[in-house]
């Protein structure tokens, strides 16, 4: 299996200077002493130029990427521009952009503008709500296909897969999915994959899970749900926390 990930989504937070220098500094310390997995900051993107990341397993990840290089694009951050801050990975088509109106296309271009960039797409997909009719598993394989259309299957390697059911995100650890329906997810998503890019490649596909993780719900998550790792909002802004996660499934 590959080497498990951990992805810090500050989302829009710390709005202070000082606290988010402070925070990167503490999860900088943590990610050193759990040298055997890859642990990615992705703040607000102001803090990006700020934060420096030697060699070793930390890494910068932003929280969106645009997929034109340069020109006439009032506020957007492109990826080749991320990819000279440094930037690592790129939190791509995350529910909170979605339901500002992003869709499966736009998704699609910015994957395809992050791995030209040498910058790896962590691609959000999961659905809003479950219905007993199982309407929620379409939703989910048309997000995988049209976020993932035109991707060469070379490409997957580069890819990750962010399993984030909307319903779970930014609650408590009780309201997360539960390990054994997790599983259940990972093994659809690796039959939509097989689908498109045939069963190698889906089955060397990262795939990690986002929704309400924290120290108590991790291992098992990880374990019986079959993940690679988790990106984590509410609790990596505590770095007890998300040190607890990280120790949790090393
Ligand atoms: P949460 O957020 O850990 O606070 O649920 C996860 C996410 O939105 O990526």
């Amino acid at each position: 299996m590959a080497k498990k990930i951990v992805i810090a989504n500050w989302k829009l937070n710390p709005v202070d200077i000082k606290e988010a220098v402070k925070l990167f500094s503490d999860t900088k310390r943590i990610a050193s002493k759990f040298s055997k997995i890859n642990v990615v900051v992705a703040p607000p993107a102001v803090y990006l130029s700020k934060f420096s990341v030697n060699k070793g397993n930390l890494f910068l990840g932003s929280q969106d990427a645009f997929w034109e290089k340069e020109g006439a694009f009032t506020g957007e951050v492109s990826s080749f521009l991320l990819s000279n801050l440094g930037v690592k990975y790129s939190i791509l088509g995350h529910s909170e952009r979605r339901s500002l109106g992003e869709s499966d296309e736009v998704v699609r271009k910015k994957v395809r503008s992050s791995l030209d960039n040498f910058i790896f797409p962590i691609v959000c997909v999961g659905e809003r709500e479950r219905d007993s009719h199982g309407k929620y598993l379409d939703e989910l394989r048309q997000q995988i296909k049209n976020s993932l259309g035109k991707i060469q299957k070379k490409d997957l390697s580069r890819i990750i897969i962010a399993y984030e059911p909307v319903w779970a995100i930014g609650k408590s650890s009780r309201d997360a999915i539960n390990p054994e329906k997790l599983h259940e997810m990972v093994i659809f998503i690796r039959k939509i994959l097989t689908d498109l890019f045939g069963r190698e490649s889906a089955e060397q596909t990262t795939i990690i899970y986002g929704g309400s993780v924290d120290p108590t719900n991790a291992k098992d998550l990880c374990q019986k749900g079959e993940v690679s790792g988790f990106l984590v909002g509410g609790a990596s802004l505590n770095p007890e926390r998300f040190a607890g996660i990280i120790k949790s499934i090393q």
